[in-house]
């Protein structure tokens, strides 16, 4: 069965009958997989080229050169560079280097002056110069389109369409990664390993490489690049608001390409400081028993921030013992 693509542009246009068809094949993609496409996103084609073309030429700068914007330089910000093998997924390292950015706050932000942990400023490189503005303009582009996909996920919940941006995600925490995966050996580790995403929606561009895997009941399927289409997948929070109803599915990369592979994550997440309830009426069960990695996201108490910050813990160990 394989992952489907779905029309998102009815939200954009608020054509009710074909915002209910989307709505729908959401709600059927989400109990299947966890994953599903969508096309007519709305997201520009030139910036898209642009940023993918920055990216492979700040990859291939030295590694001291990329070393300069290093994640241990944006300290609690969590923000900056990192090498191949510099994450670990499951204790294990990854065979992917990356950098990671978020929405961009400067020195004089409460939040940054009161030193909550992953709020600040981005690191960004010297060279490639047009990187800076070209991410930030993505981000832009890319987290407007998360507050139309969540309208569509509400409406596959039965719930008013503005559910989500009027509880949760009033600020939604944007975080987004560049990851580049060097063409590997088959036998090597992974590019990243089986995970799930911590928050409520993720927002992938791959390039046309190919290598993300996704467990749909219990099999390993590919999710292939399609054009002009993004990835999206359920995170942790709306498995847990919807007691395992949407499911966040594990995922992992395997770059048998021969080629150096892009992607491009988008994560749009509750608002940092906001508790994730179950959905009165929606939640169908409070058992994690039967998740992959045995992990309570149904349990935890406290806001999406300290989740966040424990998952951290585990992939950058060296990072979070200095925060
Ligand atoms: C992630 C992820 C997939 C990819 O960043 O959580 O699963 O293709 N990325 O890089
Ligand atoms: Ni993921």
């Amino acid at each position: 069965m394989s992952i489907p693509v779905i029309d998102i542009s009815p939200f954009w246009k608020g054509d009710k009958s074909a915002m209910a068809e989307s709505a729908k094949a959401i709600h059927k993609a989400c109990l299947d997989h966890g994953f599903f496409y969508i096309e007519n996103h709305g997201v520009s084609e030139s910036l898209q080229t642009e940023l993918e073309r920055l990216s492979h030429a700040f990859f291939a700068l030295p590694e001291s050169e990329k070393l300069k914007i290093r994640m241990e330089l944006g300290g609690s910000a969590w923000r900056g560079y990192f090498p191949v093998g510099g994450e670990l997924t499951s204790g294990k390292p990854d065979q992917k280097e990356g950098i990671y950015f978020g929405t961009e706050l400067d020195a004089a932000h409460p939040k940054v002056k009161a030193k909550v942990p992953l709020h600040g400023q981005n690191l960004f490189p010297e060279q490639p110069t047009k990187l800076k503005n070209t991410v930030l303009d993505y981000m832009k582009e890319v987290t407007e389109l998360g507050k139309l996909v969540v309208r569509a996920v509400a409406l596959s919940l039965g719930l008013p369409t503005d559910y989500f941006e009027s509880t949760i995600t009033k600020d939604p925490f944007i975080l987004f990664r560049i990851f580049h995966y060097p063409a590997q050996n088959a036998s090597k580790n992974w590019g990243v390993g089986e995970h799930t995403d911590y928050g409520l929606l993720t927002i992938l561009k791959q390039d046309g490489n190919g290598g993300l895997q996704v467990r749909s009941k219990g099999d390993w399927i590919d999710a292939p690049p399609i054009d002009n289409t993004f990835v999206c997948n359920i995170g942790d929070m709306l498995d847990r608001m919807t007691g395992g109803l949407y499911k966040s599915t594990p995922h992992r990369v395997k770059n048998t390409s021969g080629k150096n592979r892009l992607s491009f994550p988008l994560f749009f997440d509750p608002s940092f400081a906001t508790e994730v309830k179950p959905i009165p009426g929606r939640a169908v069960s409070t058992d994690f028993s039967d998740r992959w990695d045995a992990q309570d996201v149904y349990q935890f108490d406290g806001v999406y921030g300290d989740y966040l910050i424990r998952k951290v813990s585990r992939v950058f160990p060296q990072l979070f013992n200095k925060i």
